[in-house]
């Protein structure tokens, strides 16, 4: 049976828009929201109120795993969390590292919440000789020549890069040459890396400029 579902869903992923795939993050987030409440069910009226999103896309998007809701029950939260869940890999646990013990990697490294999506930090390394020895939510800033052999040996799949691009090109290929299978990359440039390993960028500015965007929509448009 589990087998048959998990052959349903990979046959589903590929067919799902990457827009879709987008907003499964939100969706598992509200959900765990909703489960750590101890919420059995919610329609997708209620669930459109809580992230302002319309019903019927909510019905569109969760359709497209085979329905899970059902006619006057609404889902079931504990089901379709642990469904998405799956579909975004989040039934598996990931250790990461993280490259550069500044400010970004220190902020990163302290934030729990990460490890309750199974994401477990397991090493932070730094060039700078000054931060070596010093601990971390516990664990010690290591030097770089020992990144690779802790790689290895650690089962690390993901590096979170949080140095300046100057050596994050280099950065990244250690990590690749090591084994690692993605790169949560920080810094401000693209990585040339193999297709094998994957890498999602993260650009606050970008953001924090949407925002710029979307005031002088709203006030224009007043
Ligand atoms: P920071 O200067 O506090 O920390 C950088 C750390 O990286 C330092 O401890 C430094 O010794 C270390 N480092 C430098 N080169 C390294 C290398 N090749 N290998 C290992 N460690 C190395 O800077 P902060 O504020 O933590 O920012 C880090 C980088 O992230 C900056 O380049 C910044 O531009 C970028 N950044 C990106 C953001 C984004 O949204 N993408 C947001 C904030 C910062």
């Amino acid at each position: 049976m589990g087998f048959l579902i998990d052959r349903r869903l990979q046959r589903v992923e590929k067919e799902i828009s990457q827009a879709v795939i987008a907003r499964l993050p939100r969706y598992f987030r509200y959900l765990g929201e909703l489960k750590d409440q101890g919420r059995e069910r919610i329609s997708s009226r209620e669930l459109s109120r809580l992230m302002h999103v319309t019903a019927s896309q909510i019905r569109q998007d969760l359709n497209n795993f085979g329905g899970f809701g059902q006619q006057g029950y609404g889902y079931n939260v504990e089901y379709l969390y642990a469904e998405i869940g799956k579909i975004l890999g989040l039934d598996k646990t990931h250790h990461l590292i993280i490259i550069g013990a500044g400010n970004l990697g220190q902020a990163l490294a302290n934030y729990m919440n990460f490890e309750r999506r199974g994401f477990i930090f397991t090493g932070i390394f730094d060039i700078n000789r000054e931060l070596h020895g010093k601990k971390i939510r516990g664990i010690r800033v290591r030097p770089m020549e020992e990144m690779q052999r802790f790689v290895r040996e650690n089962n690390i799949d993901i590096a979170v890069l949080t140095i300046p691009k100057d050596g994050a090109e280099a950065a990244a290929q250690k990590l690749t040459e090591a084994g690692i299978k993605a790169i949560w990359n920080f810094a401000h440039m693209d990585l040339d890396v193999p297709e094998y390993v994957q890498v999602e960028n993260v650009h606050l500015s970008d953001s924090l400029i949407k925002l710029s965007y979307m005031i002088n929509q709203y006030e224009n448009g007043k």
